[in-house]
């Protein structure tokens, strides 16, 4: 199947990494970053080392008489990827990249939490209305199958709780405090160098990003109808050092944690003390999370929530979950 690639950073060069295994069965036809595009003769595969190679030398992956707007709407593809970064404000330019997309009658795969929390149940509808694809699986806790999970692995469970680490960088942050003890501000910055955090990580030591992807489960999973002002929000920017180490004098430490209870309409992101020894306790960016099912007790999801080739791991799985459904042999 054909991709038009949208986003050419950290997340879209995992995808073109792995999406040059040809096993999978993808050709990139076009690809965009902010500034320019690019699109392969009739339809064909593009090279993406010489679309790198021509980003690295000239800023620009393409010419600016393609850009992901005219891309969107004009070239020829099967599925859109959209991973460029997140406007947790209003979504945009992606949202508008997505709604064009779906009236075409393309399918859409996407990592970027901004449009799916801010317009799941139009898109969705639009989706289907031009009976095509829509899915978002490295939007929540990167490349944690969280909502394959829930959606597919645990089909029919009524979730009484969910709850956890929605945000490797803040988890990094009071790990850094905790075990080296390093001023907030010195260990946000070791956030940033590692390129877990936002563009604006303001977002992220909020609660912000947390809470973003707690509406996606919300309303993408458990069919509510939430807004990020539903959404219960304190983050970790006031926390001081003194706090954590209060915190292990009972053997207990502080994560963010965020959670949801479906039935009650209750939805939350803060810091809490939990016990050292609990299975939520993960290391530097991990995310973790538990959900509380009527029929298959507690299962607790960990792993990486951010990542170029991790992310992307989450997108081959949406890539191939549209093939299975709408691909030709
Ligand atoms: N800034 C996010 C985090 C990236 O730290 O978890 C993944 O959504």
């Amino acid at each position: 199947m054909k991709i038009a690639l949208l986003g050419l950073g950290s997340v879209g060069r995992g995808v073109v990494q792995v999406l040059s295994n040809p096993a999978y069965g993808f050709v990139i036809t076009a690809a965009a970053d902010s500034k320019s595009g690019v699109v392969a003769q009739q339809g064909k595969s593009l090279d993406m080392d010489e679309v790198f190679a021509h980003k690295a030398a000239t800023g620009k992956c393409g010419d600016t008489a393609w850009n992901a707007e005219r891309i969107v709407t004009e070239a020829e593809y099967d599925i859109l990827v959209e991973v460029t970064p997140t406007n947790a404000q209003t979504g945009e330019p992606a949202l508008s990249h997505i709604r064009a997309a779906l009236a075409r009658g393309k399918h859409v795969v996407t990592s970027n939490k901004g449009p799916v929390s801010i317009a799941y149940p139009e898109l969705a509808h639009l989706a289907t209305e031009h009976n095509a694809a829509f899915l978002f699986e490295g939007t929540v806790a990167g490349a944690v199958p969280i909502i394959n999970g829930l959606v597919h692995g645990l089909a029919g469970n009524k979730v009484h709780q969910l709850f956890g680490i929605l945000n490797g960088t803040c988890n990094y942050i009071l790990t850094r405090m905790e075990e080296e003890g390093l001023t907030y501000a010195q260990a946000l910055d070791e956030a940033r160098d590692l390129g877990y955090a936002e563009a604006d990580p303001t977002y992220d030591v909020n609660g912000t990003d947390a809470a973003i992807k707690l509406v996606i489960l919300a309303n993408a999973v458990f069919g509510m109808e939430v807004t990020l002002d539903d959404v219960i929000r304190i983050g970790i920017d006031r926390l001081t050092p003194d706090a954590l180490r209060m915190a292990g004098t009972t053997n207990h430490t502080i994560r963010l944690i965020a959670s949801i209870h479906p039935g009650k309409r209750l939805l939350e992101v803060s810091p809490r003390l939990i016990p050292k020894d609990h299975p939520l306790v993960v290391e530097g960016t991990l995310n973790a999370v538990t959900v509380e099912t009527e029929l298959a007790g507690p299962i607790t999801f960990i792993g990486r929530g951010a990542g170029s080739v991790e992310t992307a791991s989450a997108v081959l799985a949406d890539l191939l979950a549209v093939k299975e459904r709408y691909g030709r042999t």
